[in-house]
């Protein structure tokens, strides 16, 4: 075991295992502020449309949810989910899928580059394995707030 493995190792024992961290290989939006993003997704109302994690409000199903985002294979069933296929979708769907009921919403490029940051985080944490069988507590879930979904009826 390396050393950097064995340090890691030593950290997860001594905090119980309940260590996660971001995962270095979640893609990175250039120039996209994740906070920033959050702020634009709330502006643009992205979540009349959509369920989002962590969005006020945003517990829509007139289009896919985008919870855990940043593990998600294809953008719009088009195209592979890489940042720049992402802030392309965001500033014109139906340039990418043409006949897409999602409508471009007059994004700068910059506010496309901020939500495409934001939804990237989305799904990049690490969370520690569950051993098999094990019975999860009400707060064992993970750190993430789970999407309040409005009940159907
Ligand atoms: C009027 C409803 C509507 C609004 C508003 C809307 N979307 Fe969508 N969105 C859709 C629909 C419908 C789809 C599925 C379209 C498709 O696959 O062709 C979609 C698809 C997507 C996808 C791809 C999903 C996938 O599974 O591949 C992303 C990402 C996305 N929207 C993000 C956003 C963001 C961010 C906003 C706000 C800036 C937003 N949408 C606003 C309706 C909407």
């Amino acid at each position: 075991m390396s050393p950097r493995r064995a340090a890691c190792a030593t950290l997860l024992l001594l905090l119980g295992g309940a260590c996660d961290a971001e995962d270095p290989a979640a893609p990175h939006v250039a120039g996209g502020d994740p906070r920033r993003g959050h702020a634009v997704i709330l502006e643009a109302g992205c979540g009349a449309c959509h369920v989002i994690p962590g969005v006020p409000g945003a517990v829509s199903w007139v289009g896919p949810p985008l919870m855990e985002w940043s593990r998600r294979g294809y953008v719009g069933g088009r195209l592979p989910n890489a940042p720049e296929n992402l802030v392309a979708w965001l500033l014109d769907p139906r340039s990418i899928s043409p006949g897409s009921a999602m409508p471009a919403l007059g994004l700068t490029e910059e506010q496309a580059r901020d939500a495409a940051a934001f939804l990237f985080t989305l799904g990049a944490t690490r969370l520690p394995p569950v051993p098999p069988g094990m019975q999860l507590g009400p707060q064992e879930g993970g750190p993430r707030e789970a999407p309040r979904l409005r009940p159907r009826g």
